[in-house]
């Protein structure tokens, strides 16, 4: 089954089903499942059904043995013809939890049985009509000598050994879930806004129920904010969330039943970080918030994912800078959409928000589609405003409730409730790249014209680029800091535009792309003085955050080169330190110098093959300059950072140990390690020793902590996680391959989960240098295990190969040994879809 899926192809099902029954006889080896699903013919055509690895025993049609000579199996599917219009569809089939290593579909999790449906699990379940648009009520019995039973919807009998759960919302087969295993709940509950009380479990392995309250209360606060952001109330009587080891990805919103991977629940100040902690409550609202977007309205088919999942990620953002720092928020938004889908954007895996044809969908839970598609949301709503977006919300929720909707659906959705001819918006969705935007001055006798230009350049089976709508945001800022025009928002929708603003006293510097107001690259002239004046007095904090962030990234880059270095950067930190106190979140955000991979792609997008170990060079002397200039604020602001009193995963708290952080790097690189070391050993919380030890790490002082620091956490998987992350990732260059093969060897370095897996192998391609070492042995390194991996979990592996998405921009000699590494890969016996496609997609 390597043939390519269409869009094109979509065809709706001839049926509805009014019910589905499910029984399950739990065994680790050989579950059985039998199910019954009543059918009602609305189309004439064959009943197809998929399945995958399943041993059938029995298929009837209304209690008759369906003649096996009727049945066409072939490719996963079963089709069969001749049905009446309504009958019921019975099967039984056996499964093997314990050998699903795949983690896709029914499986076991340290000893607990547990399901991932999404996208297409649900058919190594039973044979079933595996697509979103084909949605039923379930009910589903559960035999099992596990103690605790779990499914969708309310429970309605209990009892040792059985469980019934009856879900009446109807719901496609990838929202199934069951649990079952030795698990403890932390419980509390919610009264809807509507007055209906909800029973709210987290579920975990015993001895951890310490560690899930914070899941608990970020939950309330996500109904709570659904309520009133989004007027949107929960639906059944019960809310479970169950927390499990092993996880190809973060979490998913099965109806009533979320599973989470166990790092986005469990968490105490010894054992997670703020960044943690932060992530913790944006998943659990993002998964609380498909309850509506993605559960109540879902997808017609696997090309709309962005539908759902656009506006979820772009809903967990509002909930996320409502609860904490919404300037900070966005510049961190904007940070990983740069990091991550910008970069997939400009290279070999480029795709649509909606993407038109794909061979394994799970290659498609990408950057584009969600970060993206929430960025395309908030350009929407930029343009329509907010009151035209809270009609058009409204009305998607009025129109669609119960339906699999498209793309199309939702943009009729605002065109209906705003008026507004939204046709050259669609492109934002239909067509893929990242525009740059190229501005460009004239001035005279008090009138600025801006002229814009938009370019895209082509993407695989794109090359035609027409011109999108952008939202361009900008303000003016006069020479002494004043702002002589606040925010306005340009709408260009030609690929060239000139807008013209009359009757200025002295030329202004233009604040552009507040809020980043449109997901596009910008060329400009500007002078480091005039990007010192905007991160000075900039009234917008994304614009004044980029400003400083563009000084440092001209200043690597020219450094990078080979080209002399200035003290603008250096001094324009000053501004930033004089004024840390007042907002240490922001003085942290500025004092994070861009990135050795942004760095390597600023110098791609200008034509220059990045030189890896420069970068590394550049970066290391000019942070080293910045710590030695400013020592003694270092040194002062390390001091006023210190925790004051008890520890708290609030954005306050996390703003100052960021600042404190952002200090102590500085100081390590002059104090040789001793105030990271003696921070190490006092720290009561991860975020401070887990920074600690990352500059420990960095220095070549690390033994002593690592030994600690396992002494210490040996059992904790997760934070043992971190462990083997941070040694790839912080040790130099040069030694982080040769470490990362040593840790590979460990006992416990149990490759099978994708935790640890990810850990290790992602913390050493995130090592700029390290992965891209010029004699290969990063890209080896990677390639032996993605060939490990991919027999036992080939998501995973696929998820992965974009390690190899840059290849292109570096020197021959580092692209024909990732091209053959490549090779090695693409010519395996047995190569899984998911990875045979995205190796296919990168050599192309
Ligand atoms: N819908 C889930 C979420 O939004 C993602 C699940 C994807 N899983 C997968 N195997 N493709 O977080
Ligand atoms: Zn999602």
């Amino acid at each position: 089954m390597t043939a390519t899926q269409y869009l094109a192809d979509w065809r709706p099902y001839p049926f509805e089903i009014d019910e589905t029954r499910l029984e399950f006889h739990l065994h680790p080896t050989a579950t059985r499942v039998l199910s019954q699903i009543d059918f009602r013919r609305t189309a004439p055509g064959d009943l197809v059904l998929d399945g995958a690895g399943l041993r059938t025993l029995s298929l009837s049609v209304d209690g008759q043995p369906i003649d096996p000579a009727l049945i066409h199996e072939a490719d996963e599917r079963l089709t069969i013809p001749d049905l009446p219009d309504r009958f019921t569809f019975s099967a039984e089939v056996e499964i093997d939890p314990q050998a699903n290593t795949a983690l896709e579909g029914l499986y076991l999790s340290g000893g607990m049985f547990c399901t991932q449906c999404e996208a297409q699990g649900f058919r190594h379940i039973t044979w079933y009509p595996d697509r979103p648009d084909v949605m039923a009520p379930f009910r589903v019995t559960i035999h099992s000598d596990q103690p605790v039973l779990l499914s969708n919807g309310n429970p309605v009998e209990q009892a040792p050994g059985r469980a019934v759960w009856v879900d009446p919302w109807k719901k496609p087969a990838y929202l199934f879930a069951l649990v079952a295993g030795d698990l403890r709940a932390v419980s509390d509950h919610f009264t809807t806004m509507s007055g209906r009380d909800v029973a709210l479990n987290v579920w975990v392995r015993p001895g951890d129920e310490g560690r899930a309250g914070y899941a608990m209360e970020s939950l309330i606060r996500s109904m709570r904010w659904d309520e009133t952001a989004y007027g949107r109330e929960y639906d059944l009587d019960v809310f479970n969330i169950v927390a499990v080891d092993d996880f190809n990805m973060g979490a998913m919103e099965n109806k009533g039943l979320n599973i989470f991977n166990s790092k986005l629940v469990l968490a105490t100040a010894e054992t997670a970080t703020d960044g943690d902690y932060e992530r913790i409550e944006g998943v659990i609202g993002h998964e609380y918030f498909h309850n509506w977007t993605g559960n109540r309205i879902t997808c017609r088919d696997w090309f709309q994912l962005c539908l759902k999942e656009g506006l979820t990620v772009f809903r967990d953002q509002q909930f996320t800078s409502d609860m904490r720092s919404a300037a900070v928020k966005r510049i961190h938004d904007v940070q990983t959409l740069r990091a991550r889908q910008f970069r997939e954007d400009s290279g070999p895996l480029s795709h649509p928000p909606r993407p038109d044809h794909y061979q394994e969908i799970n290659n498609f839970y990408t950057a584009t589609v969600y970060e993206k598609g929430a960025e395309v949301i908030g350009m929407l709503k930029r343009l329509v405003g907010d009151d035209g977006y809270a009609k058009a919300l409204d009305l998607y929720f009025t129109r669609h409730d119960g339906q699999a909707c498209t793309i199309e659906d939702w943009i009729a959705v605002f065109q209906d409730a705003t008026g507004r001819d939204l046709t050259q918006f669609k492109r934002w969705y239909t067509d893929a790249g990242t525009p740059r935007l190229t501005m460009t001055e004239d001035w005279q006798d008090g009138t600025l014209v801006l002229n814009f230009r938009q370019d895209i350049a082509p993407t695989p089976g794109q090359s035609e680029k027409p011109p999108r709508v952008i939202p361009i945001a900008i303000g003016l800022i006069g020479p002494n800091g004043d702002e002589v025009l606040p925010t306005t928002v340009l709408e260009m929708t030609e690929a060239q535009q000139s807008f013209r603003f009359d009757g200025l006293g002295a030329r202004p510097v233009v604040s552009l792309l507040r809020g980043f107001s449109a997901p596009v690259t910008v060329t400009r002239e500007i002078t480091a003085n005039e990007q010192a004046l905007l991160l000075a007095h900039d009234s917008d904090a994304y614009a004044r955050w980029q400003a400083g962030h563009d000084l440092a990234l001209d200043e690597l880059t020219r450094r990078a080169t080979g080209a002399a270095g200035s003290r603008a950067l250096v001094q324009a930190l000053g501004g930033v330190l004089d004024d840390a106190e007042r907002d240490p979140a922001f003085a942290a955000l500025c004092l994070a110098l861009p990135g050795e991979e942004e760095i390597a792609t600023t110098l791609a997008a200008r034509g220059t093959p990045p030189d890896p170990d420069a970068i590394h060079a550049a970066r290391h002397a000019l942070l080293s300059e910045i710590a030695e200039a400013h020592q003694t604020a270092f040194a002062r602001l390390y001091e006023a950072m210190a925790p004051q009193g008890p520890y708290r995963p609030d954005a306050e708290g996390a703003a100052r140990r960021s600042l404190r952080l952002a200090c102590l790097a500085n100081l390590s690189r002059r104090d040789g390690g001793a105030r990271a070391e003696a921070l190490f050993a006092s720290a009561g919380n991860m975020t401070e020793r887990q920074g600690a030890l990352e500059q420990l790490i960095a220095l070549g002082r690390d033994a002593q902590a690592l030994a600690d620091f396992e002494a210490e956490f040996r059992d904790n998987r997760l934070v043992m996680d971190k462990w083997f992350m941070v040694q790839p990732l912080r040790a130099a260059p040069d030694q982080a391959v040769a470490r990362a093969r040593a840790l590979a060897q460990r006992p416990d370095f149990d490759w099978k989960n994708p935790n640890r897996f990810r850990s290790l192998i992602s913390g050493l391609t995130a090592n700029h240098a390290a992965f891209h070492a010029a004699d290969g042995s990063g890209y080896d390194f990677l390639a032996d295990w993605l060939i490990r991996l991919d027999p036992v979990n080939p998501q995973t592996t696929a998820r992965m190969c974009s390690a190899f998405e840059t290849i292109s921009r570096y020197d021959a000699t580092r692209q024909a040994r990732a091209k053959a590494v490549l090779a090695r890969i693409a010519a395996l016996p047995g190569l899984s879809r998911n990875t045979a496609e995205m190796v296919t997609r990168i050599l192309a």
